[in-house]
């Protein structure tokens, strides 16, 4: 059953102390990142200068090939970064605006820090063409019209941010592929939470932070490459940990080295690569594809809650195309929503979304219940229990 997962709960002390429904936007710590956090340390102040031969110099990789495990990437392939806005730029990097093959098409419901990255590369040659969107939905017909041959990007979310709309990833890269276009496809709203298989995807680039889904807090950033098509890159936004031989610090060109490496740059981020490591491991152990089961399940529960009350709901009805958020506009919502954070129920608020929700392995079904009826009681005190 589902509910075996909350077994995993004593793992995570924010449980004990809150109603955690925000792991959209920064998943509950792992109890294990305090000994992670103490092996850095230990080590820093222990080994020293030593610490980057024994451990640090190795563990992008490691961490990388942790993180390529769960999307179905072979070993190699995924390297690691401060935040997904780098990573576009550094797929950015590997190419030229210049000639005839320079639009980039995404929708209007792309993270909008993805937008404004492509939109400033418009300085660059870039000519940008954004699809419109109902808010909620990708319309696919659109999508698959805008990319054409003159397309060269198609940096699109699989999971939408504001209403856990699934975007059709796949009918999108075997279009673009039919025209000779790239995806950089965004899991940041996906990866441990719906399934991701980037070999079964086809797709060219995928990217995404470990802070969500994945219990791994801020600092990593994952770029995965398609192996046959990373060795013919290179990569502008480069450095020396990318060259083949960064120890020898030879004077001139860069010659880029094999593997993941290929598209880092300077020296990666240690300690936010130890923290990230426990949620990796539980979200492994946990398996995404029973994530993803009681994440239907306690998603439906949540829109017809809502639903029951009259509330709009901004997130597809179809479990197939939802991810593991609800985006619930009720009446007052940004209100409602600092209410619900000052009573220890955590959520967040987008404008165009409303209040989001989003339950994951360690969420109780009665929790679902303690939520909406907190939103009930605000909305009471404030006369607005009716339909909006
Ligand atoms: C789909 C998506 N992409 C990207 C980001 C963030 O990008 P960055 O890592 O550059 O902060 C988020 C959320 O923070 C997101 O939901």
């Amino acid at each position: 059953m589902a509910n075996e997962l909350l077994r995993y709960r004593p793992q995570f002390p924010i449980l004990d102390e809150t109603t955690y429904l925000i792991s959209n936007s920064l998943g509950a710590m792992p109890r294990a990142v305090y000994d992670a956090m103490r092996d850095y340390a230990d080590s820093w102040a222990q080994r020293g200068v030593r610490a980057w031969e024994e451990k640090w110099w190795m563990l992008a990789a490691e961490v990388g090939d942790q993180i390529g495990d769960l999307m179905n990437a072979p070993a190699g392939t995924v390297s690691v970064h401060q935040n997904v806005t780098m990573c576009q730029a550094i797929v950015a990097s590997c190419f030229d605006y210049s000639g005839k093959r320079n639009k980039i098409v995404f929708s209007d419901l792309n993270f909008p820090s993805i937008m404004y990255f492509w939109n400033a590369q418009r300085s660059r040659g870039a000519q940008v063409e954004m699809v419109p969107t109902d808010g909620i939905h990708v319309p696919l017909d659109r999508m698959l019209a805008a990319i054409d041959e003159r397309t060269l990007l198609v940096p699109i979310s699989h999971v939408i941010f504001r209403s856990a709309y699934i975007n059709d990833a796949k009918a999108i890269i075997e279009r673009a592929h039919q025209v000779g276009a790239l995806v950089v496809l965004d899991t940041f709203q996906s990866l441990g939470t719906v399934p991701v298989d980037v070999q079964a995807l086809n797709t060219d680039f995928a990217c995404g932070g470990v802070l969500k889904w994945l219990c791994g807090g801020p600092g990593v950033a994952y770029l995965y490459v398609r192996p046959d098509l990373a060795s013919r890159l290179e990569p502008t936004l480069t450095g020396w940990i990318a060259h083949e031989q960064p120890f020898a610090f030879q004077i001139g060109e860069q010659r880029y080295a094999a593997g993941q490496y290929r598209f880092m740059n300077g020296t990666p981020n240690i300690p936010a690569l130890y923290a990230a490591q426990p949620g990796l491991k539980i979200i492994r152990e946990v398996g995404v594809d029973k994530i993803r089961e009681k994440s239907k399940r306690q998603t439906a529960k949540l829109i017809e809650l809502a639903e029951k009350r009259g509330w709009r709901v901004n997130t597809p009805r179809d479990p197939e195309r939802r991810g593991g958020t609800v985006s619930i506009d009720m009446p007052f919502a940004q209100e409602v929503c600092t209410e619900l954070i000052q009573r220890n129920i955590l959520v967040d608020y987008r404008p165009n979304a409303g209040v989001r929700m989003s339950p994951h392995f360690y969420t109780k079904d009665e929790e679902l219940e303690v939520a909406i009826r907190a939103v009930e009681e605000i909305l009471s005190a404030r006369g607005a229990v009716a339909t909006r």
